[in-house]
């Protein structure tokens, strides 16, 4: 049956760990796997714009003997003209699988619900789970095992970025732990859903709002914009709110000596991170840019082999 990722907890703890471990075969040898030869195509579809995941999956696509088709959705005819089932049922009989950035999740639900060739979640407002599959190849390069590892998060903790640190953070048996203001925590539902896979897997969830009592102690430390694609009206508001919400560097002294900086990028330097926090030396920002190719190539070929 055909599996689909569009959120973080789509996949086992088994099946995170071997798609990370096939992401790091894979950066040792990039073309060792031809799974879109033929070629085949893959569609990657744009709602809100992109640098990052549009260039690492053009490329990842292509590493893998396909062809990729980048769709951005207002040339299209989905969305306001043609509905998302339509484009599934289009989709499905001509590409091998479908990439799609958009805004709301259920979006992508629908076309995964509706499609035989597996849907990819490129970011929705609630989850960005490709970023996690890098993040946690990241850390796993510096630290090994994931299971048993801090991982914290410091910021707007009600985005898509931090769902998928939870999710995907408890998935793989870590401790998570997240920071954010009051009105900017996490969904009850998220919080419930990583707290029982933290339970299964051995890790553990904490919602605080102290960035202080987030940081402690963690090997990784973790932040995302706070004005989110699809917020813009709020930049003003929102700058005021996430004020003592800055990582940096007296709130890196909290963390261990050597834990490493993440962020998924585009970063506002002086907002969410100081800039000598984000181009220190524990900073891990281009080497977790660099992993975005290799983990999302492993998930496609790992979607693959579930056909
Ligand atoms: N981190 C990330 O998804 O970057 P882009 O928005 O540039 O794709
Ligand atoms: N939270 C950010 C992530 C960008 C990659 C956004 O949704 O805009």
């Amino acid at each position: 049956m055909v599996r689909h990722f569009l959120k973080d907890d789509d996949l086992t703890r088994d099946e995170q760990a071997q798609i990370l471990d096939l992401a790091i075969a894979l950066k040792a040898a990039p073309y060792s796997q031809k799974v879109f030869g033929g070629p085949k195509t893959v569609a990657v579809i744009f709602d809100k714009t992109s640098t990052r995941t549009r260039v690492s999956f053009a490329v990842g696509i292509a590493d893998l003997g396909g062809v990729p088709l980048i769709i951005d959705s207002g040339s299209s005819q989905l969305g306001a003209k043609e509905s998302i089932a339509d484009t599934a049922k289009v989709l499905e009989r001509q590409v091998a699988q479908i990439v799609w950035r958009t805004y709301a999740h259920a979006g992508l639900e629908e076309m995964a619900a509706n499609s035989s060739a597996p849907v990819i979640n490129s970011l929705s407002d609630d989850y960005h789970p490709c970023q996690l599959l890098a993040d946690l190849m990241t850390i796993k390069e510096h630290r090994g095992d994931l299971a048993g590892l801090t991982m914290s998060y410091v910021g707007d903790a009600a985005n898509n970025m931090c769902n998928s640190y939870l999710l995907a953070g408890a998935t793989g048996g870590m401790h998570v732990r997240v920071s954010g203001p009051a009105g900017y925590q996490p969904a009850a539902n998220v919080v419930e859903r990583a707290s029982e896979l933290a339970t299964q897997n051995g890790g553990s969830i904490t919602v605080c709002e102290s960035a202080a009592e987030a940081v402690t102690g963690a090997d990784a430390v973790a932040t995302d914009t706070w004005i989110s694609m699809g917020q813009e009206g709020e930049k003003a508001q929102r700058i005021k709110d996430f004020a003592g919400y800055t990582i940096d560097t007296e709130l890196m002294k909290l963390a261990k000596p050597d834990a490493i900086f993440l962020h998924c990028l585009p970063a506002y330097r002086g907002y969410e991170v100081s800039a000598d926090v984000i181009d220190g030396a524990q900073s891990v920002i281009w080497q977790e840019a660099e992993n975005r190719l290799h983990a999302q190539k492993a998930l496609m070929v790992w979607l693959e082999s579930k056909r």
